[in-house]
């Protein structure tokens, strides 16, 4: 079986729709984000902070071709993964991509929670969340090879969804 490639929005359930099905599959659940920090030694935040959005997307980039070399892998992207051209060209070589997707209401709702997405710190909206959506729409749907709306169910029960689509 391929490596399970979570992508879409921040809010959409990645990282903890992502565990389930690792658990589930026995396979290693993996979290772009947090290999960043890692390797960097900085949270996402501080390097947005201190050397801005092109900086994350190629130590982003580094990390995702890394992992496009193991297996059994469940890996959730960052939201931004997809503009990482060469990376998901990569994936996709041994990856089955699951999008996430949810409601705007429900993105800004979720995302709100938690003080850690750079992207949306100067606002936190409404507007901000569709003008970031609109712009990404086409590369999500063009790299997606199933897609899952996790707005009107939990974690487990999109889990479950995924894992009916890839075994
Ligand atoms: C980003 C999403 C974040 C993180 C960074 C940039 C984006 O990941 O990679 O803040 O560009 O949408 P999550 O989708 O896990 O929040």
């Amino acid at each position: 079986m391929p490596n399970i490639v979570l992508i879409g929005f921040m809010g959409t359930g990645k990282s903890a729709i992502g565990r389930v099905i690792a658990r589930a599959l026995n396979f290693k659940f993996v979290d772009s984000d947090q290999m960043i920090e890692e390797v960097t030694g900085l949270t996402v935040n501080q390097i947005f902070r201190k050397h801005g959005e092109i900086r994350f997307r190629s130590e982003e980039d580094l990390v995702l071709e890394k992992l496009a070399k193991g297996d059994h892998l469940v890996i959730a992207t960052g939201g931004g993964a997809i503009l990482n051209h060469k990376s998901m060209e990569a994936l996709k070589k041994n990856g089955y991509f699951v999008l996430l997707t949810a409601d705007p209401e429900v993105i800004l709702e979720r995302v709100s929670r938690k003080n850690t997405r750079p992207l949306l710190a100067k606002g936190r909206n409404l507007e901000n969340v569709n003008n970031l959506l609109a712009e990404r729409e086409e590369s999500y749907h063009y790299y997606a090879d199933a897609t899952i709306d996790t707005s009107r169910q939990d974690i487990e029960d999109s889990a479950r969804q995924i894992i009916r689509i890839v075994k």
